[in-house]
Order: C-alpha cells, then sequence, then structure tokens
C-alpha cells in the first residue's frame, strides 16, 4: 500500500466531511477504507477518492465511508465537570416560552452523551423539562444511539443507583428506560451540510469532534453554531477544543479548562 495518502481521497474526506487526514491516524484510516476498496471492486484508495468526488454526499458508497472513518469512542458522563457546567449555564426554559430546553449534541456516536444529559436532567427532577436530540455523520452509530443498549464499559461511570432506576439490565447489557428515552431523539446528518435555518437549541455540545476538524472548518461550524443557537445559549466543546477567533461572534468563558461560547 502507498505510503503517502490519496490526495484526492484526503482532500474530497475534508470537504465533505470536515475530517482532515491525519498523518498519526494515516494507517487506521487507510485499513478502514480498504474494506470498501475490496468491496466495491476498485483498485486502489485514489480510485475510491476518484469515485467519491462524482458520488452525492447522502448516497449509498459515503454511508459505507461514514461508518468506516467514524470515530465513536465515547461514554456515560464523558468529562463530567464540562458537562455540569454545562448543564447550570442553560436558560431554565426554551427561548420560545413555556416550551421545553432543547439541547443538540453533535457528533453524538452512540448516544451516550444524549443519554447522560438526560439522566442529569432526570436525577435535577426536570426530564420532562427537555427535549435532547443527536446527530451524527455515521449511520451504525446512530443505529446504536437509538437502540439504547450499552455495555459495562459504557456504563462503568453512572453510579450503581441510577443505573439501576434509568436503565434495564438484559444480561450483560443495559438497556436505558423508555421514559429517559422519551425526552432524546437521534438523526443521521453531517452538521457541515444539513442543518436547518428554523432548527433552534438553548444548548449545543460538540466535544471530541472538532479535533479532526482544520481551523477554515471550525471557521465554518462558528457560524453554523451561531445561527442554531438561540439568544441566552451556550456552546460546549471538548477540553482543550478551541474555536478559532475566540469564537466570536460568541462570547467565551473559560474556567479551569471548560470552555463555554455564550450567544447574548
Ligand atoms: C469521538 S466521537 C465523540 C462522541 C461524543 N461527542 C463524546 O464526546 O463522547 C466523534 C463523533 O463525531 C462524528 N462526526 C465527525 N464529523 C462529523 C460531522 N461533520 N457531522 C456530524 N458528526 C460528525 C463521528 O462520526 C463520531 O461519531
Amino acid at each position: 500500500m502507498n505510503r503517502t495518502f490519496p490526495v484526492r481521497l484526503a482532500r474530497v474526506l475534508a470537504e465533505v466531511t470536515g475530517i482532515h487526514h491525519d498523518p498519526a491516524r494515516h494507517y487506521l484510516l487507510e485499513s478502514r477504507l480498504s474494506g470498501l476498496v475490496e468491496r466495491f471492486n476498485l483498485d486502489s484508495l485514489e480510485s475510491l477518492g476518484i469515485l467519491l468526488e462524482k458520488t452525492p454526499a447522502d448516497e449509498g458508497l459515503w454511508s459505507h465511508v461514514y461508518d468506516a472513518i467514524s470515530t465513536g469512542e465515547t461514554y456515560f458522563y464523558r468529562d463530567q465537570p464540562g458537562l455540569d457546567r454545562f448543564f447550570s449555564s442553560l436558560p431554565p426554559r426554551s427561548s420560545i416560552g413555556t416550551d421545553p430546553v432543547r439541547i443538540l449534541s453533535v457528533g453524538c456516536s452512540s448516544g451516550e452523551e444524549v443519554y447522560t444529559l438526560a439522566l442529569m436532567a432526570m436525577e435535577a427532577g426536570r426530564l420532562e423539562d427537555f427535549r435532547l436530540a443527536g446527530i451524527d455523520l455515521s449511520f451504525g452509530q446512530i443505529e446504536k444511539a437509538r437502540a439504547g443498549v450499552y455495555g459495562q464499559r459504557s456504563v462503568r461511570r453512572v453510579p450503581e443507583d441510577l443505573l439501576r432506576r434509568a436503565f434495564h439490565q438484559e444480561g450483560t447489557h443495559y438497556r436505558v428506560r423508555d421514559r429517559v428515552r422519551s425526552v432524546t431523539r437521534f438523526s443521521r446528518g453531517n452538521i457541515l451540510s444539513v442543518v436547518s435555518p428554523l432548527d433552534s437549541y438553548e444548548g449545543i455540545l460538540c466535544r471530541n469532534v472538532i479535533i479532526y476538524f482544520d481551523d477554515e472548518t471550525r471557521k465554518k461550524l462558528i457560524n453554523i453554531f451561531y445561527r442554531l443557537v438561540s439568544p441566552g445559549g451556550v456552546l460546549l466543546t471538548g477540553t482543550g477544543e478551541l474555536l478559532p477567533d475566540g469564537g466570536a461572534p460568541f462570547q467565551i468563558e473559560s474556567r479551569n479548562g471548560i470552555v463555554l461560547y455564550h450567544k447574548k
């Protein structure tokens, strides 16, 4: 296999998904995508790139690529201090009066982040005050999120008592109870292209996603997020994941390594 990553493939992946080819992850990406070269009877990774350039980003071949390149590492209560700050910074109600507080997790992977917020809302006695949405590039991750069934590794940080109250145990796995699931919704989508101008959220989480994006894509994201966050709302990125230009026009609040972006 070629030692340099195929240029056209790298370019089309970055253009469509925002995910930039990182030389340190070269072999990982190469091995994940090589399966598709075989499956679609292509002769090289570069041919895959050429085919992807001609294929609309929502069609079959791309769905395999999204699943292959998605690094879906996540678990319940990941980086909890950030989640706590985010949760306590949310406006008490939606900007449109008595409607629930709307939250969007961008790059939600298999759903643990969204369900964690639902558990936090439940523990605060406010589950029904929230509507929690997640979107992810990968069809496979969204299927898992909708199923809401997790292994021990995913739930290892859920306190035992909460695990009993919020999940049904099924053998070695845990299924999120319907009451918690009822305030959640998951959809397959690309944050760089699917956003409806009518959507609006009091809070957006985008954690452990933009590390794979370059500065230009991050700038584009600021505008997308600024349109999506309602006035008074807040955006949380992952620890150490900064938006360019201080996230302007958001107002940045940085404390103990946790960065919140406020829309006044
Ligand atoms: C490492 S996971 C992060 C999961 C969770 N947010 C967390 O912090 O635990 C990154 C996810 O971002 C998704 N992703 C990457 N680029 C995306 C894009 N352009 N639109 C939507 N999701 C994207 C990937 O498919 C992957 O599931």
